[in-house]
């Protein structure tokens, strides 16, 4: 353990830049700077305050990345991180059930893929890139031009002309990908960070000193 060896030293931001990074499965490689401080307050609506939500479209998501600093491309560049993990069902479900008074699903999801997700939805989680779930690769931009997105903000990138191109061209060019998302990543990893004697370094990354 890290604490024990060198404390008061490594935070428990950095270890998660870290991990981050390493979680790619080694696909894409970058290096991380540290010096990241934590927080002494942990709160679970402030999270919630500056995450985007799966239901937003494209303007809302801009706006959203671009309070922090991230622009567009960056913003189409980074959500290929949705093809590695899982979400659960409730976060597309609304796509799939009632969708609105004309739709009863969402008319931008292929039909083939809304019926197997509702075959898993019984299941506790689905894999956000149901072709290669444990790969970080461009999957998921070919995904999206197959109307293969698992929620409206993965698919709106490919249904508004103003992110599709960039949709296109990640999906046709993997080298030119990565080196962006890891760039991409350096750039969010140092959005609000705290640094010199804000914060504190935790000794617990579960809970503040
Ligand atoms: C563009 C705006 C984004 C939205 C609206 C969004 C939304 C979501 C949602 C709703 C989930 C599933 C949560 C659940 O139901 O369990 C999820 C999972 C995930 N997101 Fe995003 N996300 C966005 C951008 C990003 C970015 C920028 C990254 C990283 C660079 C990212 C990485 C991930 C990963 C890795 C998972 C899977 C987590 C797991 O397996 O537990 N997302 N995202």
């Amino acid at each position: 353990m890290i604490e024990a060896k060198c404390p008061q030293t490594v935070s428990c931001s950095d270890i998660l830049a870290f991990a981050a990074r390493d979680s790619s499965g080694g696909s894409i490689s970058y290096s991380v700077p540290s010096g990241r401080r934590d927080g002494t307050v942990s709160n679970q609506n402030d999270a919630l305050q500056n995450l985007p939500p799966p239901t937003f479209n494209v303007q809302q998501l801009q706006s959203s990345f671009s309070s922090k600093g991230l622009s567009m491309d960056e913003m189409v560049t980074l959500s290929g991180a949705h093809s590695i993990g899982v979400s659960h069902c409730s976060s597309f479900s609304n796509r799939l059930y009632s969708f609105n008074s004309t739709y009863p699903q969402d008319p931008s999801m292929n039909p083939g893929f809304a019926a197997f997700l509702k075959t898993k939805c019984g299941d506790p989680t689905v894999p956000l890139d149901v072709v290669s779930p444990n790969r970080l690769d461009v999957r998921y931009y070919k995904n999206l031009r197959n109307h293969k997105g698992l929620f409206t903000s993965d698919q709106s990138l490919w249904s508004d002309p103003s992110t599709a191109y960039m949709v296109k061209e990640n999906a046709n060019n993997r080298v030119e990908w990565a080196a962006k998302f890891g760039a991409a990543m350096v750039k969010m990893g140092s959005i609000q960070v705290l640094t010199g004697n804000q914060g504190e370094i935790r000794k617990n990354c579960r809970m503040v000193n």
